[in-house]
């Protein structure tokens, strides 16, 4: 079904008009994990699963969204749209819509079909795909452009006002801005970037726990707040300390003792990951591929340890990866607390390694894990 002519045939079928068609890719975070929020790096790749939006003009001034995933077909009136989220699918394109809205942009009817093959609550972002192929289709129909990382705030700001998930800038930017056969090493605070290549010996082999993640549930807020509790303490002594991005470990050495332990340990975790993933990038740019690999695994035991952001099974999808032929490196990949890990294996090695980790975590913990041997893949764009 990732065929677009497929696609395509599915859209007329349905709303008898003819559709453009865009894609937004899901990603994978090569290292980095929460610190887009707190103005930090993160080096994210863009995948090879992604979403398809069809969109085409209505003239009874409704919106009317179809999802092939769901099945499911929803109406709204273009000038009366809801102004809150209901927990639905349908909270993301609305959210979407809305923000554009608000950016004073007068959004008439229209159809959009949409289909995905990004694993859901796995975290590889199928929601900022979803958010990403929704601006673009209706940019397109009003004949508005921006550049890719404007786009991406806004879809960020869908999720985070409309959607209520408070997540960083991370997975719509790579969404929109990804590069063929390349990591990103973005600057979450002034969204500057460097396009790092993978070699093509390098498989990117995405194991799925089958733990289900979700950026809005407790544990993400959570975490945040914990960091953002270690900044207030650093900056209560250093006022340039806005974010952690501004902190070191020399002022958790001065003042952790006066945050929660759990606050120290989070800013911890924060605080090293930058310079991980600042150094990651420089090893991938030398070709580096042992000291890409040797940092995230301390990138993992660091999410694991002090960040407490993993889960048993996502600890033994990184362990049973270790000593296989071809591993590089391996860590839990995105939000936290299930979801996927990211293993770089030798291209040579990877379909081995993707069915003896399978066999491994199956016979560990009883569930049998999806594994995808992936491509870094290029950011949104309209495809016909
Ligand atoms: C989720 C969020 C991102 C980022 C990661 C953790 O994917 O959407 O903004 O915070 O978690 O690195």
């Amino acid at each position: 079904m990732h065929d677009p002519a497929v696609f395509r045939s599915m859209h007329v079928a349905r709303f008898h008009a003819e559709p453009a068609i865009f894609v937004a890719p899901g990603r994978v975070n090569l290292i980095g994990e929460h610190t887009d929020y707190a103005e930090g790096f993160v080096m994210p790749a863009a995948i090879d699963f992604a979403t398809l939006a069809g969109i085409s003009p209505r003239t009874d001034g409704k919106i009317v969204l179809y999802s092939e995933n769901y099945g499911q077909e929803r109406s709204f009136e273009a000038a009366a749209l809801p102004t809150k989220a209901s927990q639905h699918w349908t909270d993301y394109p609305l959210g979407v819509v809305a923000i554009l809205a608000g950016e004073g942009l007068a959004i008439p009817g229209f159809s959009l079909s949409l289909w995905g093959d990004v694993p859901l609550g796995s975290g590889l972002s199928s929601s900022a795909a979803l958010e990403v192929v929704t601006a673009l289709a209706v940019l397109s129909l009003i004949g508005v452009s921006y550049p890719g990382p404007v786009l991406a705030r806004l879809c960020q700001r869908a999720e985070n006002e409309f959607v209520g998930a408070n997540c960083g800038i991370m997975d719509q930017f790579i969404s929109a801005n990804g590069a063929k056969d390349h990591a990103l090493l973005l600057d979450c605070r002034d969204l500057s970037f460097k396009l790092a290549p993978i070699p093509s010996h390098v498989a990117l082999v995405i194991a799925n726990t089958m733990v289900k993640h979700s950026v809005a549930g407790g544990d993400y807020p959570t975490r945040r707040r914990e960091s953002e509790a270690a900044c207030a303490v650093i900056a209560s002594h250093r006022p340039g300390v806005p974010f952690l991005r501004d902190a070191t470990l020399e002022d958790l050495e001065k003042w952790g003792h006066e945050m929660a332990p759990k606050s120290l340990m989070r800013a911890r975790h924060v605080i090293s990951e930058n310079l991980r993933t600042v150094a990651a990038c420089e090893a991938l740019l030398k070709g580096d591929m042992a000291e890409v690999g040797r940092l995230m695994g301390e990138a993992h035991t660091s999410y694991s340890q002090d960040f407490e952001g993993s889960c048993v099974e996502a600890d033994a999808m990184v362990a049973l990866a270790q000593d296989l032929p071809g591993l590089i490196g391996a860590r839990l990949t995105g939000g936290g607390f299930g979801g996927c890990t990211i293993n770089l294996v030798e291209q040579s090695e990877a379909a081995g390694f993707a069915e003896a980790l399978a066999a491994r975590y199956a016979n560990q913990t009883g569930i049998v894990p999806q594994i995808h041997i992936c491509h870094a893949s290029g950011g949104a764009h309209r495809l016909q």
